[in-house]
């Protein structure tokens, strides 16, 4: 899919709430014209009126309905304190739907969705959309944290036929990374789908590509870049791919931010 837009919108908060020591979820309403998104697709937000901080900040989509526009927040910095303390009634100025191409609906088959960290809101948003839809197949969530504080449980629980978790300090779930998790959930036998969907950081993406070979038919990822425009513009967030027997550059806000995991040239970039 491709057809970034780029107009921006003001986008009153209704609701923010904690769900976790160190997460919230911001909702707000959907500002009039703003238009249907696709899963993977995100909204680049400008936190404040003043110069500080200038660039506005990237966040995926974790839902969008006729009514309400939810992002998942967590608090890294200056710009997503700002935002996860924005109370009902403030209003922000929000780019978007960004991203020219999406994750697409497994069509009925059966899914596992990796996500590391807040690599999460795009995998709720892709959930709720495809099983609006209407779609049949099972979707496993996979998805890892640092710690517990960082692990919101219960409020997407049940957008999943089944959760599991992994913390790198062992205070939820599995004790240890959320790749060597779903390596264990495939040995095990424990979960098995033909097709692999992921959001985290590179390193993650990267070591999922190593560790899961060609156990899936596909594996399509949203990919994490340091943005500056958010619109292919400055070129700042470019990854490079394999295509036709040479590397090309593209940016993950404008291109991406989903591309096939096997098509990401590693050894070139990280
Ligand atoms: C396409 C995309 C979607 C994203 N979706 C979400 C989301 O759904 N929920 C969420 O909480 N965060 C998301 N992020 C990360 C979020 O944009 C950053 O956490 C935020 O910009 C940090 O701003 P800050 O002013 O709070 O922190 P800063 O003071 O700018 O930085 C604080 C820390 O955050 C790190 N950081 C800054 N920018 C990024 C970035 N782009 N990616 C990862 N780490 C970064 C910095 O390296 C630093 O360690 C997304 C990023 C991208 C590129
Ligand atoms: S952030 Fe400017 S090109 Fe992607």
């Amino acid at each position: 899919m491709k057809g970034n837009t780029k107009r921006s919108y003001k986008a009153r908060v209704i609701s923010s709430e904690r769900i976790s020591p160190s997460c919230g979820v911001v909702v707000f309403e959907r500002p009039e014209g703003f238009p249907d998104a696709l899963p993977g697709q995100f909204v680049s937000v400008r936190v404040s009126d003043s110069t500080v901080p200038l660039l506005r900040r990237p966040y995926s989509i974790m839902d969008l309905t006729g009514l309400e526009l939810a992002l998942l927040v967590k608090v890294a910095g200056r710009g997503s304190a700002m935002l996860a303390s924005a109370g009902p009634g403030e209003v922000m100025d929000l780019a978007g739907p960004l991203g020219g191409a999406s994750f697409d609906d497994p069509g009925g088959d059966d899914a596992v969705l990796v996500a590391g960290g807040t690599g999460l809101a795009p995998m709720i948003f892709s959930a709720r959309t495809w099983k609006r839809r209407g779609s049949r197949g099972r979707l496993y969530l996979v998805h890892g944290a640092a710690s517990r504080d960082e692990s919101p449980d219960s409020f997407f629980e049940a957008d999943f036929d089944k959760v599991f978790r992994a913390t790198m300090d062992g205070s939820a779930g599995f004790s240890g990374d959320v790749v060597a998790l779903l390596a264990k959930l495939l040995d095990e036998g424990r979960i098995s789908a033909p097709l692999l969907y992921s959001c985290g950081p590179a390193g993650m993406v990267r070591a999922l590509v190593e560790r899961t070979g060609d156990r899936f038919k596909s594996h399509h990822t949203s990919l994490e870049a340091v943005m500056a425009c958010g619109v292919g513009a400055c070129r700042g967030c470019t990854v490079p791919l394999r295509e036709g027997g040479r590397i090309v550059f593209k940016a993950v806000c404008d291109d991406g931010t989903v591309f096939r995991a096997s098509d990401i040239a590693w050894e070139e970039w990280w």
